[in-house]
């Protein structure tokens, strides 16, 4: 029944398009992130979606070392190994997000029984272990790993996570070291966010050239493509991506695109040094910031849908005309109600941030895209 339901939906509206990663195939892969809930095959409308159109797929979560590892050296393989299995029963290109990053981390990665820094020595041993036995056990199957994410700040220094204050920059050299010795043909990247900010990709590039003279193997930078309404600048956001190979040869995969359609978050003046977290539990501070940041509540305006579309469309462009260099294109979802902009940090904001809408249908410029205006 359900599967009735989902076919005569996605025959109205999907299966009647081309192909998406057929359009885009010799210029760069399509893929999409994908949650729980797709890997285990409950949303049998996404899943019909992402195995028509993708050809690539990340997890959303699953191989987090948090999620993958709740407590260190403990395991649990149930959703990973499912993660893997979908993607090669439906023939797409496996990836891997992420080895070492900050958040979502196993709670005690980096620290003793009693909650202090372990030693250097020590975290090496335990990313080496971590990585080899992620690495190791998909060998062969996962074709490209984030093996770190977002240790570079907008200023471009280092973020001061727990891998950092304990092994200095050097955690990063360590952390690709690891990853190729436990699988020598799996691709490498480094992935981050804001890769507009001059002085970021600065960092970054230098980064990934201290790892090249070193002869350690990376593959390509990952540009997460959270976009907004008002950032990145196009032509600046361009420029950075041919950067990347100008100066470092490796090329780019834009690895989590999505394009919030709402009003871009800032701290009101009222936050102070509360966290979102804490102000959302704050009802007026919430109402506040509700109205500021919430105004298509009722139904996103034509005129302000529009302008999401074309701009979508001026970044799909760009990325078509860099395809020399842009290796993947990776969307944060199938469709809008996918999102993790969703709720986030407002409770109650819908969000319409990805490249189909919340009834699987293909939004308006991927339309233009395929037919022409
Ligand atoms: C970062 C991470 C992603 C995802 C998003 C949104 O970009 O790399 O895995 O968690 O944040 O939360």
């Amino acid at each position: 029944m359900i599967l009735l339901a989902a076919c005569s939906l996605l025959a109205g509206c999907v299966h009647t398009e081309p192909v998406l990663k057929d359009v885009f195939a010799g210029k760069f892969i399509l893929g999409a992130a994908i949650n729980d809930a797709q890997i285990t095959g409950e949303d049998i409308l996404g899943d019909s979606v992402l195995i028509r159109h993708f050809g690539a797929i990340e997890p959303e979560n699953c191989l987090k070392s948090g999620e993958v590892m709740p407590v260190f050296g403990q395991y649990d393989w149930i959703l990973a190994d499912k993660y893997v299995e979908f993607g090669e029963k439906y023939g797409l290109e496996v990836y891997g997000h992420c080895l070492i990053w900050h958040s979502q981390c196993t709670p005690d990665f980096c620290f003793d029984e009693k909650g202090a820094l372990i030693s250097p020595e020590l975290l090496k041993e335990r990313m080496k272990q971590h990585i080899s036995t992620m690495v190791g056990r998909y060998k062969g199957h996962i074709k490209g790993w984030d093996v770190v994410n977002e240790a570079i700040m907008e200023d471009g220094s280092y973020r001061e996570s727990p891998f950092y204050r304990i092994l200095g920059e050097e955690f990063i050299p360590w952390a690709f070291q690891c990853a190729y010795e436990a699988d020598p043909d799996c691709e490498l990247y480094y992935n981050d966010y804001s890769m507009h900010e001059p002085a970021k990709l600065e960092a970054v590039i230098n980064m990934a050239k201290k790892l090249k003279e070193r002869g350690i193997r990376i593959d390509a930078i990952g540009f997460q493509g959270h976009l907004g309404m008002d950032y990145p600048d196009l032509a600046l956001y361009e420029r950075h991506i041919r950067r990347v190979k100008e100066e470092t040869g490796l090329d780019v995969c834009i690895t989590e695109l999505d394009m919030s359609i709402l009003p871009t978050l800032t701290r009101s003046a009222d936050l102070g040094e509360m966290s979102f977290a804490e102000a959302m539990s704050n009802p007026e501070i919430r109402a506040r910031m509700a109205e500021k940041f919430n105004p298509y509540a009722n139904g996103i305006p034509e005129d302000i849908y529009k302008q999401w579309n074309d701009r979508m469309a001026d970044f799909l462009n760009m990325f078509v005309r860099n395809s020399d260099v842009i290796r993947r294109v990776n969307v944060w979802g199938i469709c809008d109600s996918d999102s993790w902009k969703n709720g986030w940090p407002i409770p109650e904001r819908q969000d319409s941030p990805l490249w189909f809408d919340r009834n699987y249908k293909l939004k308006p410029f991927l339309h233009d895209y395929l037919y022409g205006r």
